[in-house]
């Protein structure tokens, strides 16, 4: 086994499933010892005892990146169990819901502001907070779809990711003479709970028909997608895009040859869950 990452502490955010969980157990296969968090102390329970059942010197708490506090205690569970910090990684994150933004309730757009925007923020200042005085560190922000155009009926999820993408081009200008090295990683689609279970406004579900065929020929399982996040750690780059035309045009080439042949790959899932908007609760 290489161990890139020998000696180093890794905080990964919304690593209990996902994007997340594949980005802390790659770190860890690559000799990191790594904290992991989300809302759920059960999920992080069983996703620590997951990971060390495989070999990986892991822990983690309960927290919710929105608030800052909770945000500051993580960093403190990193730094008290392992005593030092080299990796943040910013990947919990929130879809939101689907549907016009005017009917979608204040609360539901909230959230993802909280976790997406804010989030990243706190811990993007927590870690730098230790980094910055030490000269060295990683500090890597998820984006995704939206961070460079905007999307129609899913204005919380992509503004936010603009909001990432902007916000962590300028924190790296900021540090580019600190030593600590922030990085914007957009994964393209990846295939978990995130694209296979969508919250969305009655009347919306026809504008998702397509989702599950393009998140078939686009996307990525969570192991594939998290291997940009291990590279940007050990290089100075700060932005990386993973789909890109190049990408997409040879995914789906090689999605159309398979069929054609016969072997095409079951579709994604894809459940959508209407929820209640703004509208349908103050007049439904
Ligand atoms: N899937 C994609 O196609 C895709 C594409 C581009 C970018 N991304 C980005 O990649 C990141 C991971 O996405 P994913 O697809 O792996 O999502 P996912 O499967 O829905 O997992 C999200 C993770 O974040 C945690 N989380 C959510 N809100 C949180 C909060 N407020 N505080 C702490 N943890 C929280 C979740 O756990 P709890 O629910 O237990 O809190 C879970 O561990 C996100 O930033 C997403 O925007 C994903």
């Amino acid at each position: 086994m290489s161990a890139s990452l020998a000696g180093k502490v890794a905080v990964v955010t919304g690593g209990t499933r996902g994007l997340g969980n594949a980005i802390a157990r790659l770190y860890g296969s690559e000799g990191a010892r790594v904290v992991i968090a989300s809302r759920s102390a059960t999920a992080v329970s069983d996703a620590v005892g997951a990971m060390r059942r495989d070999g990986i010197d892991a822990a983690g708490q309960a927290c919710d990146v929105s608030v800052r506090d909770a945000v500051d205690r993580l960093r403190q569970l990193a730094l008290d169990t392992y005593g030092r910090l080299d990796i943040w990684v910013n990947n919990a994150g929130l879809s939101g819901v689907f549907g016009p933004t005017v009917d979608v309730a204040p609360e539901q757009f909230e959230a993802v502001v909280g976790t997406n925007v804010l989030g990243t923020y706190h811990g993007t200042i927590s870690a730098l907070e230790v980094m910055v005085p030490q000269g060295s560190g990683h500090i890597v922000n998820l984006m995704g779809r939206g961070d460079k155009n905007p999307v129609p009926f899913q204005t919380a999820y992509a503004a936010s990711k603009t909001w990432i993408r902007a916000f962590t081009l300028a924190v790296a200008k900021e540090n580019e003479h600190t030593g600590v090295h922030v990085h914007a990683l957009n994964p393209g689609l990846v295939q978990t709970d995130m694209l296979s279970g969508v919250d969305a406004l009655a009347g919306t579900e026809d504008m998702l028909s397509r989702l599950p065929l393009i998140n078939t020929m686009w996307g990525l399982p969570p192991e594939q997608a998290a291997l940009p996040a291990l590279s940007l750690v050990l290089s100075t780059k700060v932005e990386h895009q993973a789909l890109g035309f190049p990408q997409i045009l040879g995914r789906t080439l090689a999605y159309q040859a398979r069929r054609l042949l016969g072997r095409a790959p079951e579709l994604q899932p894809l459940v959508i869950r209407i929820v209640e908007g703004r509208h349908t609760r103050q007049h439904g």
